[in-house]
């Protein structure tokens, strides 16, 4: 097992998947993950949805060009109901749950050997409508899971991180 560190530094995202679905175990491991991920007063809005098989995996790709083949794909969404909402400003915390339940999912699939993609290019009325998500829910990361091809490689940009010098202010 890797280290988190060494981990998190050859996490790539992934574009090119091979076809082979993924164990149910595996995607049990995955959804725990989801599950401890923190949410803002501990309000747990995350919802989400599961596809894996030939019809969803087709819906999928109605409403997002960026599924690159993927046998498993998560698409994270929050119920605006339940999300924590700030008492100064109204602001809910439901993108930033999702987000860090979509973070959970991608190096918890890193973890055990699966890659992944974060896609937030996808038409979200478009989903809601034909993933059937309830009114209240709002789609906010889309995540394709798989073993990656034999050609799967990082993009070129993959590596221009500026340094942390110019991140601090
Ligand atoms: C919020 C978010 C949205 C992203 N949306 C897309 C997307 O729609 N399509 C895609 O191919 N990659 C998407 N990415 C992947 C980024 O392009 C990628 O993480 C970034 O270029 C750094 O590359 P790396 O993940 O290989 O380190 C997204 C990443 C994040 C964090």
């Amino acid at each position: 097992m890797k280290d988190f560190a060494t981990l998190i530094q050859e996490r790539y995202s992934t574009r090119s998947f091979k076809p082979d679905a993924i164990d149910a175990d595996k995607v049990a491991v995955l959804l725990e993950a989801a599950r401890v991920a923190p949410t803002a007063h501990n309000n747990q809005p995350q919802r989400i949805k599961v596809l894996s098989s030939q019809a969803e995996l087709a819906l999928v790709d109605e409403f997002t060009p960026c599924r690159f083949g993927a046998p498993l794909v998560f698409v994270v969404s929050f119920d605006k109901q339940t999300a924590w909402k700030r008492p100064f400003d109204g602001v809910d915390s439901g993108v930033v749950d999702s987000s860090i339940v979509t973070t959970h999912l991608m190096l918890q699939a890193a973890d055990i050997g699966l890659a992944s993609v974060w896609v937030m290019y996808f038409d979200a009325v478009k989903a809601s409508e034909l993933l059937g998500l309830a009114d209240g829910l709002l789609p906010v990361a889309v995540l394709p899971v798989g073993y990656p091809a034999d050609d799967a490689k990082p993009s070129p940009f993959h590596a221009e991180r500026v340094p942390v010098f110019d991140l601090l202010i």
